[in-house]
């Protein structure tokens, strides 16, 4: 397994142990040098590693490709397993040869599609699944389908999330949202944008400086129908926009100004932590969280 120890913890460096035995102390400092400076990866890589995915297997994923090769090869073996487990229960060995066929066909492609995982599939156990198919010995199929099973949760316990969450999660890092200037900015700065005009009218209202809390608001929606008009690049349906950024949020505004206008502080901040939630948490639940944990694989 090629790991990468993003979470490298050192065993003990910087620390001086102390001995009491002055006369052992400096073979016991070495063996202490020697025995952590042996230890620490080994600590690292039962600790918290990441799976680096092989690059090739960006090919087989969109942007790259038309399609999502690899996963449909996956739906494809998962069809393919099930239709020779039922023939089998069903003992005719004639189908369960042809859908073995296909199966195996579909095994051999994996280490071909990432050579960097020729290791990861056992094509052993595919020659014998063959073998069995061919001879019609429906018992033999049935006990190599188990083993190729487990070669199969094996590979998905390390990769498949890895897999999923880099090729197949939306990535935000593209999306470009207008700024004041007519110009462009992403994502990351809106965010900040977001938060600050947030923030603003929150510390205003509690200095009964309203006019300045009520231009922050004002600015706050302007930020809101951009980041608005960038949901389109990936949705092209309403209901998303309608659940963050809607009339349910549109009317959690018009409180949030009433109340500023008001000049109520407590109702204003009341209404600010609703917006809060139903738009910027909502949202944060569904795609930052994703967006950042797919971040710290490149
Ligand atoms: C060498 C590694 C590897 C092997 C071996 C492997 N897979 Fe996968 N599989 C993956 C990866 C990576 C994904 C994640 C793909 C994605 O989400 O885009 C995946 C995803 C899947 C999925 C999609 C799950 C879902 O519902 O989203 C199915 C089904 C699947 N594999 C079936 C199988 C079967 C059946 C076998 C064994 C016959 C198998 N795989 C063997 C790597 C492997
Ligand atoms: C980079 C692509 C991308 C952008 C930009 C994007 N989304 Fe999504 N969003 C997705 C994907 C993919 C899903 C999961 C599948 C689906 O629902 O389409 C999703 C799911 C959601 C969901 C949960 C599922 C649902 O339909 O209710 C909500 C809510 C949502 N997005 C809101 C938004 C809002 C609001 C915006 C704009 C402010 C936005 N998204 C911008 C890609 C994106
Ligand atoms: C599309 C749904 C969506 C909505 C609505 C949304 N955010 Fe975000 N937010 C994101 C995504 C995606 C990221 C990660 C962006 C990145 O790092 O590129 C993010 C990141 C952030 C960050 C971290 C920025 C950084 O510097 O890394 C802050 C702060 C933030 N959002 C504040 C807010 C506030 C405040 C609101 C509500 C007024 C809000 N967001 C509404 C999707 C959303």
């Amino acid at each position: 397994m090629k790991a990468l120890t993003r979470h490298d913890r050192s065993l003990g460096s910087g620390v001086t142990p102390v001995f009491p035995d002055q006369g052992r102390g400096w073979l016991i400092v070495i063996l202490f040098t020697l025995l952590t400076s042996v230890v620490t990866p080994v600590i690292a890589d039962e600790g918290k590693t990441i799976s680096r995915l092989p690059d090739s297997l960006a090919q087989w994923y969109k942007p790259v490709n038309k399609r999502q090769v690899w996963l449909h090869t996956m739906f494809a073996l998962r069809r393919e397993r099930q239709a020779i487990e039922e023939y089998v229960e069903l003992k005719n060995p004639e189908l369960a040869r042809k859908w073995s066929e296909r199966f195996v066909k579909h095994l051999r492609q994996l280490p071909e599609m990432a050579p960097e995982w020729e290791d990861e599939v056992e094509l052993k156990e595919a020659l014998r699944l063959e073998r069995a198919a061919l001879s019609g010995d429906l018992e033999a199929v049935s006990k190599a389908i188990a083993r190729i099973s487990r070669n199969c949760r094996s590979c998905h316990r390390e990769y498949r999330a890895l897999a999923a969450m880099r090729f197949r999660s939306p990535d935000f890092s593209q999306i470009p949202v207008s700024d004041d200037q007519g110009g462009e900015i992403g994502y990351a700065q809106l965010m900040s944008d977001l938060s600050r005009a947030i923030n603003r009218i929150k510390i205003a209202s509690e200095d009964q400086r309203w006019k300045r809390a009520n231009q922050a608001s004002a600015r706050l929606r302007v930020l809101l129908r951009r980041l608005g008009e960038s949901c389109i690049a990936c949705h092209k349906d309403p209901p998303p926009h309608e659940r963050i950024l809607g009339s349910a949020s549109q009317g959690v505004l018009d409180g949030l100004d009433e109340a500023l206008q008001k000049r109520q502080a407590e109702l204003s901040g009341k209404k600010l932590g609703e917006a809060a939630v139903i738009i910027c948490a909502r949202c944060h639940g569904v795609h930052r969280t994703l967006n950042d944990v797919r971040s710290l694989l490149y």
